[in-house]
């Protein structure tokens, strides 16, 4: 950004206060601030206390060599024991953990008693294998049942997991598998994708060809589909074959607050991926929290339901270590939201009486381009809280989840967070906030955030400028696997002592924090710099457009020009006049310097495979260059379609 700071430009004002009776038995109350804001090392040791200790942390936290943190350092820990077996020994068993559900409408119901047995099981079979504590094991898995129990298997042995979205190529696999210096891959003959069965087995044989996967020793096989799968002799072995013939008891082990839990590999836009390191006792601390507090978890009444894959990082902390530590009921489905209709999760959500809902931007407006009609005709009744993450959620779209998924009843909480940051770090509470459309808002109790200018200073509340965290938080990550520098120099160095998030951001008037994307992605335009969340959000409330991403392309006259790709509602085909009429309404919502100089009409938009949109092609587009990379692109062919339309543009 130039030292001209983020303009200021949405001017949101729809204020939607909880509903008395979340805020009559929320978990979090308004109190939960003032505890933190008193004493913040104290307020998370508090917060410690969830978990079950072997030993007890005396030490919070030790900040004596920053930017390397360490949390309840002298205190230990079994993170599985935490997420599984206390829940049992506290008279749970029969509680269900997941509800599986099948793409093809297979489901099963997995008690916490039975996810004990499960993840022992698994800890006894990876022993077999060889796997010592600290051993890294990569998995790369649909989403299964098996996939967190081999999770969970991990932690109960202290052998820190890599889990590698099943959708990666061989070599992306490959990639991770050699920077994690992974022993064992944990796998499965395919999972069910778009009504079809789809392999993941070769991809793995592939990515050991590679000389960097020279040390995998073991592959170990879950069987879903029962396709055909090419099979190495020696190395090879069928997950429930090994699974099944072990002990269903399995002691665990506790470990040290700081031991590795999991390494996740951040998809990147750009540049070699980071192997984002996580440790054990503060991840688990602020994951359990934050889900208990952000979705107001009720254990014994609440079905949870996070739509995320297990490969991302909202998977781990809301799938998995989050909704298990906190005994909750959740739903687990395999499969893709349009099949084999596209009202599949408003039926999922009727089915397993969903109270939760937690999901991303990309999935609310594709679901709004399908039709209101869609979820209407199912019972959605049971929801009582939704949230969302991933990117800036437009108010328009923030608006349609309320109405047409909530009954214009359930608070919507916007959760703001990164793999980096391994929790939820800034929201709304559902029982206390009186929630914005489009902003996150506020830092959670015992988080400092805050939105600083080109000098670090701290902005006045109606200006824009940068993310920041001012303060160590517990689920923060340790390093970058294998590369302490590349952990200072990108996260540490641009502000000094402070943590960088690489996130545009503005205060309102009121000091509540908005997210405007990322950096990279905010436009100068004739000395201003402008949001290119904004202009989108402008954009898609037009009654016309479903989505929208914009980018700034040089300009020999404004530095960059502002340009938009955008999808149509209800069909692609162009009335005249329209492009002008977009225009103008942008215009009119964020003022003149905010207006597109071209509105390109196109039907789908390049996304990665989390969701996010890839503006950097876009921007390739826009100024007429070669495309860089696209390998991480969902669709590659997404592309080629829109530099067909490009003759028309302008
Ligand atoms: C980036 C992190 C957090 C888990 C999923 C993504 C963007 C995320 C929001 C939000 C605005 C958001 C940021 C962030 N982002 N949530 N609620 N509002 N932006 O994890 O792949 O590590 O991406 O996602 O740009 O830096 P990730």
């Amino acid at each position: 950004m130039s030292n001209e700071s983020l303009a200021n430009l949405m001017t949101e004002t729809r204020k939607f206060a909880p509903p008395a009776e979340v805020a009559a038995d929320a978990n979090v109350t308004a109190a939960a601030y003032e505890a933190a804001a008193e004493d913040r090392l104290a307020f998370w040791a508090e917060q410690a206390r969830r978990l079950s200790w072997e030993t007890a942390p005396a030490q919070t936290l030790d900040w004596s060599n920053p930017p390397f943190a360490k949390w309840f350092a002298d205190g230990r820990l079994n993170v599985a024991y935490n997420c599984v077996d206390r829940h049992v020994e506290a008279g749970h068993g029969d509680r269900v953990a997941i509800h599986f559900e099948g793409e093809p409408g297979d489901s099963r119901a997995i008690t916490y008693a039975e996810l004990r047995r499960e993840v022992s099981r698994a800890a006894h079979a990876l022993t077999e294998l060889g796997v010592a504590t600290g051993d890294r094991v990569a998995i790369y898995m649909p989403m299964l049942p098996e996939t967190v129990i081999a999770m969970l298997a991990c932690a109960r042995i202290g052998a820190p997991h890599s889990v590698v979205f099943g959708a990666f190529s061989a070599d992306a696999l490959a990639a991770r598998i050699e920077d994690a210096d992974a022993r064992v891959v944990i796998t499965s003959d395919g999972g069910y994708r778009r009504g079809a069965p789809s392999a993941l087995k070769p991809a793995v044989d592939e990515a050991l060809t590679r000389p960097g996967a020279a040390n995998v020793r073991n592959v170990l096989v879950v069987r879903r589909t029962g396709q055909d799968v090419p099979w190495t002799e020696g190395r090879d072995v069928w997950w429930h074959e090994l699974t099944e013939r072990q002990p269903e008891e399995h002691t665990p082990e506790a470990f040290d607050a700081e031991h590795p839990l999991f390494i996740l590999y951040t998809s990147g836009t750009t540049g070699r991926p980071k192997g984002i390191l996580h440790t054990s006792g503060g991840y688990l601390t602020q994951v359990s929290y934050t889900h208990h507090a952000v979705f107001d978890l009720k254990p014994e009444t609440d079905v949870f339901w996070c739509t995320a894959d297990v490969g991302w990082v909202t998977g781990h902390s809301y799938i998995v270590y989050g909704p298990l530590s906190n005994g909750a009921t959740q739903v687990l489905y395999e499969g893709t939201p349009n099949t084999p209709h596209n009202g599949r999760w408003w039926e999922i959500v009727q089915k397993y009486g969903v109270t939760i809902l937690y999901t991303a931007p990309t999935a609310i407006r594709t679901c709004m381009k399908w039709g209101d009609d869609v979820p209407a005709a199912f019972n959605l009744e049971s929801l009582r809280i939704l949230g969302s993450v991933g990117e800036p959620i437009n108010p328009e779209a923030w608006i349609w989840y309320r109405k047409h998924i909530g009954g214009d009843r359930t608070p919507v909480v916007d959760t703001w967070w990164q793999t980096e940051t391994g929790g939820i770090m800034i929201s709304p509470l559902p029982g206390v906030t009186a929630a914005k459309p489009g902003a996150a808002q506020v830092p959670l109790p015992g988080i400092a955030a805050t939105v600083v200018d080109d000098n670090g200073a701290e902005v006045a509340n109606g200006s824009g400028g940068y993310l920041a965290l001012t303060e160590p938080w517990p689920s923060m990550l340790r390093t970058i696997w294998g590369d302490d520098q590349r952990y200072i120099d990108t996260y540490w160095s641009r502000f000094p002592g402070v943590y960088f998030a690489g996130d545009g951001a503005k205060k309102d008037t009121e000091g509540d924090i908005w997210l405007l994307g990322r950096v990279d992605d905010v436009m100068l335009v004739s000395g201003h710099n402008i949001s290119t969340t904004e202009v989108e959000s402008a954009l898609v409330s037009h009654p016309r457009i479903a989505e929208a991403a914009v980018v700034g392309a040089t300009d020999p006259q404004t530095t960059q020009a502002i340009c938009a790709f955008v999808i149509l509602r209800g069909g692609a085909a162009e009335e005249e006049g329209l492009v002008e009429e977009l225009r103008a309404h942008v215009a009119k919502e964020l003022g003149p310097i905010a207006k597109p100089k071209r509105i390109l009409p196109v039907d789908e938009l390049p996304k990665t495979r989390s969701g996010k949109i890839m503006r950097r092609l876009l921007r390739d587009v826009a100024e007429n260059r070669e495309l860089g990379d696209v390998t991480t692109l969902t669709d590659s062919t997404v592309m080629e379609l829109i530099q067909s339309k490009l003759p028309t543009a302008s």
